[in-house]
């Protein structure tokens, strides 16, 4: 039943700008949890029906008995002679029948929900997932791929299949500061991202796709601003993006001017870019900026004009979030989203 309730009516505020990310990302789908796409998914919305066949079915027939009743009784002493109708005080067979058919019903859904929960909730790893760690910051995702070595932020790359079979996906979701909400609804359920706590998440993902969601727990002014894309690539241009994403920031001496720059400013306290001096963990890793789709979260689509805009002040784009406007010249922008650009 948790799971029932805590998968509603969904609404989300998930850009609608067309994100198009280098090669081979599909335009994201509705975030629906009525257009399942991942394994558990779809036992959610299952369940969902199952609930509201049991709960339409006791409607409709409570409805028809009352209105039946309504329509039966209402004229019973037309004939104006003013005495009450037959009171009957209990019966046995009645109150057994509203007492045992509820409880039924009740014990039914209890082991359906039940039964899912177990399946859905997995506290460990399926055999041969991929596991990812999730990071909920204000108001950004950190997405660690501990086993292959590096992290990345914002777009969660997995892919549909491992030798040929359905790569399952298991994300260990944890709090730098607040408590956030995971939530793509077409790939799975609503988790938590509790500070000083540990959750899962497991995803099954049934179709290549890219499916985007948002932070589903209040979580500052910027909540709304704290989009997820996750992207479902087929086992080979996965592997290429893992290979990528591996690789150490490109040294292109072409932008070697503003690389001096970037690396001289206090970005590098807060940005790490492998390779370089800049090591910081509180903001998103810059190695391979360019290879997302979007940047402040998603907020806004990864173009040279709004890295420009972001870079000189992204207060004007993303109000009170933690980077400041580091009071650059046009110029000095300019040098380092040049630099940034290379960031492949
Ligand atoms: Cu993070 Cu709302």
């Amino acid at each position: 039943m948790w799971i029932v309730l805590t998968t509603s009516v969904i609404t989300t505020t998930a850009s609608a700008a067309p994100i198009c990310a280098p090669g081979m990302m599909p335009t994201a789908g509705v975030p629906s949890m009525f257009d399942p796409r991942s394994a558990p998914a779809e036992m959610i919305l299952d369940i969902t029906w199952l609930v509201t066949a049991i709960c339409a079915v006791i409607f409709i027939i409570m409805q028809g008995l009352i209105i039946w009743a309504i329509i039966r009784y209402r004229a019973k002493h037309a004939d104006g002679d003013g005495s009450e109708p037959p009171q009957v005080y209990g019966s046995n067979p009645v109150e057994l029948a509203w007492t045992v058919i509820p409880l039924l019903i009740v014990f039914v859904l209890f082991l359906v929900s039940a039964r899912g929960i177990f399946e859905i909730d997995k506290q460990e790893p399926p055999a041969g997932a991929l596991e990812v760690t999730v990071v909920g910051h204000r108001w950004w995702w950190e997405f660690d791929y501990g086993a292959q070595g590096f992290t990345t932020a914002n777009e969660l790359h997995v892919p549909l299949t491992k030798d040929g079979e359905s790569q399952a996906v298991f994300l260990t979701l944890e709090s730098a500061d607040v408590i956030h909400s995971f939530w793509v609804p077409q790939l799975a359920g609503k988790k938590d991202v509790v500070p000083g706590r540990t959750n899962h998440l497991w995803l099954q993902p049934l179709e290549i796709g890219h499916y985007v969601g948002q932070c589903a727990e209040y979580c500052g002014a910027q909540h709304a601003n704290m989009l997820i894309n996750v992207f479902v690539h087929t086992e080979a241009d996965f592997n290429r993006w893992v290979a990528n994403q591996q690789r150490a920031a490109s040294q292109n001496n072409d932008a070697a001017k503003g690389r001096d720059l970037f690396l001289s400013t206090a970005c590098i306290n807060c940005h790490t870019i492998r390779g370089t001096v800049a090591n910081g963990t509180f903001a998103p890793d810059l190695t391979h900026l360019m290879s997302r789709a979007t940047i402040g979260s998603g907020i806004v689509p990864n173009t040279p004009d709004n890295l420009r805009n972001w870079v000189w002040d992204p207060q004007t784009i993303k109000p009170g979030c933690d980077m400041p406007s580091m009071k650059l010249t046009k110029d000095e922008t300019d040098l380092i989203c040049t630099y940034l650009e290379t960031l492949q």
